[in-house]
């Protein structure tokens, strides 16, 4: 937390600031992504900008007028630091850890900045909040945290893995030579196929991994992803015989395709609605919905941004508790019997490659939805 006293230089400002047209302010606190909320000196809130209003779900003509204890109650930080800029006049600005609680949705990672507001005279005359959402800040930080672990994990794990699969063609060997020695004796040939065949699962699962760690090159090409998923929904349904699961497209026919690995693709959602289905126990309803994003972003610095499309999966399957959600991620975290647990350790890794972000929101017992966004171009 940082403070200051800095009365003397706002006056100067204020001062000197030449009489821009009062529109424009109007303008610019409407359009502005950060909430702006202005309180007069009794503490009442006295500007309310659209911001303001979809971040604490509430509009502005019923908060105009009211109290800011009422409007923070049992916020103890928004408070503090606003009690500090109406009384002690210091303006104070904190990110470490705050939330701000919301009528409907879940709390909002932000960042806060008070100050005092100071009249023509230079008497202060209120305050004012502004207040930055850090959601999309604290999501890449997430990737970057994860992206690292997989890194780590990749290389050495790509290290054991060329250890092992020579010793592994070797036993396989000798059991294809063991196979033909034992061609007149079918009851102990059994025996013989069984090593084969899991000598060549062990290969499978390594080369997975080994594709996980070294970095293949990503082709891009145009892809419809229209195609990919209704081809994955179609391979799963018959996938899911036995239970009762409702698939759903829901998908924007105006996405022109998109610069992509179509492999990739693929596997990555073919990965994500491999787990939606496998998280429904009996019936149950798995959502595959595309629409493009409104925000523009920058695939790397000094290209053109591009507009993003977003994919969401969602189940309403078992959900995954809080303390797992993270953990999900980690090669070979499975609770599943049969699951290698890289299905989504390899997913994140087809996001990076195409330069895109995930984003998992899931509750026990209820479903989990992921989002993928994708920049349309690379
Ligand atoms: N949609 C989902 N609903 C509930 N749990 C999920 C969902 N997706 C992933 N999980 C949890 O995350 C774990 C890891 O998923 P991941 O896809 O990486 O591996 P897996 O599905 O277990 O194995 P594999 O993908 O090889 O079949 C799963 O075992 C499961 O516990
Ligand atoms: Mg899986």
């Amino acid at each position: 937390m940082q403070a200051d006293n800095n009365r003397q230089n706002k006056q100067t400002i204020a001062k000197a600031s030449p009489h821009s047209d009062p529109g424009l302010y109007v303008l610019v606190l409407e359009n502005i992504d950060r909430a702006v909320i202005a309180l007069g000196q009794s503490g009442r809130v006295t500007l309310f900008n659209p911001a303001a209003e979809s971040f604490m779900e509430r509009s502005a003509r019923n908060s105009i007028g009211e109290d800011y204890q009422n409007l923070f109650c049992g916020q103890e930080t928004f408070l503090y630091l606003i009690k500090q800029a109406l009384e002690q006049g210091r303006s104070i600005t904190d990110d470490e850890g705050i939330f701000l609680v919301r009528a409907k949705s879940p709390p909002l990672p932000v960042n806060v900045y008070v100050a005092p507001i100071f009249s023509k005279r230079g008497n202060q005359d209120g305050a004012v909040l502004i207040i930055r959402d850090l959601s999309r800040v604290k999501e890449l930080e997430e990737t970057l945290r994860r992206v690292d672990r997989l890194s780590m994990l990749g290389t050495l794990a790509a290290g054991l893995a060329h250890e092992i699969k020579n010793p592994l063609g070797g036993i396989k060997g000798a059991a294809q030579l063991l196979e033909m020695e034992l061609s007149n004796e079918p009851s102990l040939s059994d025996y013989t196929q069984v090593m084969i065949r899991e000598a060549e699962r062990i290969n499978g699962i390594i080369e997975e991994l080994m594709d996980l760690a070294s970095p293949r090159p990503v082709e891009f090409t145009d892809v419809n992803l229209a195609r990919i998923l209704g081809d994955i929904v179609l391979l799963q349904k018959e996938a899911s015989r036995g239970k009762n699961i409702k698939f759903i497209l829901d998908l924007d026919p105006s996405i022109p395709p998109i610069q992509g690995d179509e492999n990739l693709l693929t596997r990555l959602f073919l990965n994500l609605v491999k787990n939606a289905r496998e998280s429904i126990q009996r019936d149950g309803e798995v959502r595959l919905k595309t629409k493009i994003s409104s925000e523009y972003h920058l695939t790397s610095p000094g290209s053109r941004p591009s507009p993003m499309v977003l994919v969401k999966i969602s189940d309403n399957g078992c959900g995954i508790p809080a303390e797992e959600v993270e953990r999900v991620f980690t090669p070979y975290f499975t609770t599943k019997a049969k699951g290698t647990g890289l299905g989504l350790a390899i997913s994140q890794k087809v996001v990076e490659d195409h330069r895109g972000f995930l984003k998992i929101v899931s509750t026990e017992h209820e479903g989990t939805e992921i989002t993928i966004s994708l920049p349309l171009r690379q």
